[in-house]
Parts: C-alpha cells; structure tokens; sequence
C-alpha cells in the first residue's frame, strides 16, 4: 500500500486529492490545523474512525509554520509522496496579512522541503508536489505556458513565486523528486465561499430562494481560467507519477470574465442579476490580475491529461448544489428552525 502526504487536506483540493488517492488504493495521511471549530467539513465524507478495520485515511494536527511538527508528522506517516496544498490561498486576504501569507505559503514551503531533504538523506525516497498558481503570472500576457515568466502581482503570488523556486533548487541542488504544477482557477461545490465562483453560485441562489437580496463584488471584468477541481487533482496525481520531476500548466485554455460568470450562473438561477449585484469597493485588489488563460499543452502531451468538464457544466454544477442548499435553509427557515449559520464572510 503507498503512502501519501498532504498538507492542506482540509481544503478544497485536499479533500479531492484524498478522495482521488484513497481511491487509488493509498493510506492518506493529512495534516489537519488546530481550530476552534471543526475544519474537517469536507472530509467527512471520506473519514472513518482510525479503529474501523479498512480505515485508510489518518489525520494529524499540524500547521507548516511549525517546522518540528511537521518532521514528527513525516516520520510517522513515512510517506513516498507528499503532496504540499496548504496556503493561505486568497488573494485579496494576502495584501491585508503580507507577512502571514510569505510565513505559510513561502517560509513554509521552505521548512517541508528542508524536513523532506533531510528524510531523503536518512535514505527515505519521497516525491514532492508543490501546489503552485497561475497568480505567479499576475501581469504576464496571456496565454501562459511554461516558459512564460513570473510576474506576481500580490504578496500571495510573490510568495508562491519564491516557493515555487525553493522547489526547483531543492530539485537540482539534492537531486529529490520535486515537482511544481502551476495550476489555474479550479473550482467545485466544495469551493470556498469568498472566492468569486462561490460567492456568486452561493449569493445568486440565496437570492432566488429569496433568502437575501443583495450581492456585493468587486472588479467583473477580470478573466479567468476556471476548471473543476476534480479533473485537477487527477493532473496533480499524474505529475508525481512522471518518470523525471518536471514543472506542468494544468488549465482549460479557454478564459471568461467574472461577468459572463453570473451571466451563466444567473440564467441557470432564472434571475436577473443586473437587478441583484452592487459593486463594493472593499472587494477590489490594490494590484489586479486582469487576464489568466493558460496554455496547458504540455501537461496534454505528457501527461495526457485533459479537463472533462466545461465551463458551462462547472456554472451548472455549483448553481445546482447551491440551490439545493437554499433549499434547505428556507424548509428549515420556514419550518420555524434557526438556522444555523456556517460562518460570516467577508473577503
Ligand atoms: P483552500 O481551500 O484555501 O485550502 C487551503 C488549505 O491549506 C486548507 O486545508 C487550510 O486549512 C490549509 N492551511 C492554511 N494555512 C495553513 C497552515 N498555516 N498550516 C497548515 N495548513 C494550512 O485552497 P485550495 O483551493 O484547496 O488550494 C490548494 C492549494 O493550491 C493552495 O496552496 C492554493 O494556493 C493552490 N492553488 C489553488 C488554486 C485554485 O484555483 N483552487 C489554483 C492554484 C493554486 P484550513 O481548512 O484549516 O483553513
Ligand atoms: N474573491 C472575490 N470576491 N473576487 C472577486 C470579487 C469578490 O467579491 N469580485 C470580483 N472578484 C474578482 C477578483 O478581483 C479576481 O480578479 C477574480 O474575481 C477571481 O478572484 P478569486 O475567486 O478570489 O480567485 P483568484 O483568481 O484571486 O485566486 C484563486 O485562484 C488562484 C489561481 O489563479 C485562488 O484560488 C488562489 O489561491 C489561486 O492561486
């Protein structure tokens, strides 16, 4: 049986990548971070009690800016591939909390690939994944490839840049087994709720239920690459699977902007969004990406890799869980239950 570890399980791709390897036969292990609420939502599907016979998937508290944990984390779980998803991953977020941000998804990166240099020198051979964006492009003219270089346009994007380097030195300098993905927007249902494909599925549905009435965004006009995060995790799995370590595009190719997003996501709603959607200045970044459409031909060729599902099929898919959502809430709201609510967002 293989061994994988991913930090970063609880989120978004964590829990598809853990679906994905438990799938493929692997004891998953993950590290989940202290809180006070449970952050395991999206695992709970997939988890079962580690004294159930056939359990397969183990978590273990940690948090990648805490260096010696981790290194107790990786000794037990013995892993052959580590998979390092854990960011704290918006965008907006990270020009309000630069030093925090360059701490877990830059410093952070450093500190695994440290533990994993020094595990391999105790004769232990483990592959590296390290989750890198499209953000590292920022205000590079699409379409971005491989070769297309760097030019990040917030502290999130400029620490994924110095992590995705600390990569490519640790690959060349000790000879390991690391591999950067450089991966476009992907989303899901499972997608969290302050990024814009969510936030507009989420809201739009809200409104038709008529839960609320307003929705508040930022710029509309910027373009995106978005793919599902399902066929995504499936490229992550692939590029640790490549004989060499090399560095992969993985994206659709095909870009739309956050309008034609709620175009798609209101018709599918039955709603008129013009009427719904006021602009909130807060929601603006200080540097904006304008433009991500990646060239992913190389993840094509030699991984071949390809996203099944479209643009249109991700709008519907979200749209349709989201509804299905408000549903509930109202039969709840209307039943006379309070409901309960799940948080207060508001990046
Ligand atoms: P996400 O939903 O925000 O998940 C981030 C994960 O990192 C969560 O499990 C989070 O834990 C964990 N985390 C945050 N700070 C941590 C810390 N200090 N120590 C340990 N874990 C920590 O992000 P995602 O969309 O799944 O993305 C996964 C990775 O791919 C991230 O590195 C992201 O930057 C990168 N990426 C994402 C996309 C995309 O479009 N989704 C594209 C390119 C690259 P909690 O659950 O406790 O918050
Ligand atoms: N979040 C958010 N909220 N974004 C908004 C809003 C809003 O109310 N209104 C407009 N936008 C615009 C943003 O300005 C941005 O141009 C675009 O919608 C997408 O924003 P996000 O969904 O927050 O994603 P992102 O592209 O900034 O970052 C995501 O993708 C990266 C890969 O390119 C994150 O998942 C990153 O972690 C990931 O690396």
């Amino acid at each position: 049986m293989k061994r994988a570890l991913i930090t970063g399980i609880t989120g978004q791709d964590g829990s598809f990548l853990a679906e994905l390897l438990l799938a493929k036969g692997y004891q998953v292990h993950g590290i989940v971070r202290r809180a006070s609420t449970f952050n395991t939502e999206r695992l709970a599907p997939i988890y079962h009690d580690r004294h159930e016979a056939g359990a397969a998937l183990f978590l273990h508290y940690g948090d990648v800016s805490d260096g010696a944990g981790f290194r107790r984390v990786l000794d037990l779980a013995h892993p052959e591939e580590i998979y390092n998803l854990a960011a704290q991953s918006h965008v907006r977020v990270s020009f309000d909390q630069a030093e925090y941000t360059a701490d877990v998804v830059a410093t952070g990166t450093l500190r695994i690939l440290e533990a994993v240099r020094d595990y391999a020198a105790r004769g232990n051979a483990a592959r590296f994944y390290q989750a890198g964006s499209s953000e590292m492009f920022g205000a590079a003219s699409p379409p971005q490839s491989e070769a297309t270089p760097f030019y990040p346009r917030s502290p999130y994007a400029a620490s994924k840049v110095a992590a995705h380097w600390y990569s490519v030195n640790y690959r060349e300098a000790y000879g390991l087994f690391i591999a950067n993905g450089i991966l476009f927007n992907h989303e899901s249902p499972r997608r969290g709720e302050t990024f814009v494909t969510r936030k507009i599925t989420r809201g739009l549905a809200r409104i038709t239920l008529g839960l609320q009435s307003k929705l508040y965004l930022g710029n509309l006009e910027a373009r995106r690459d978005w793919g599902y995060a399902g066929d995504y995790v499936e490229a992550i799995w692939r590029i640790l699977q490549q004989p060499q370590p090399e560095d992969f595009v993985i994206a659709t190719g095909e870009s739309h902007s956050v309008r034609e997003f709620l175009d798609l996501a209101g018709a599918h709603c039955g709603l008129d969004w013009t009427k719904h959607v006021e602009t909130d200045p807060r929601y603006f970044r200080p540097t904006e990406v304008n433009a991500l459409c990646g060239d992913a031909s190389k993840a094509r060729s030699r991984l071949g890799w390809e996203p099944r599902v479209s643009f249109e099929e991700l709008v519907k898919m979200m749209v349709d869980h989201d509804l299905e959502l408000a549903r509930q809430e109202r039969t709840l709201t209307s039943a006379g239950h309070k409901v309960i609510e799940r948080g207060v967002a508001q990046p």
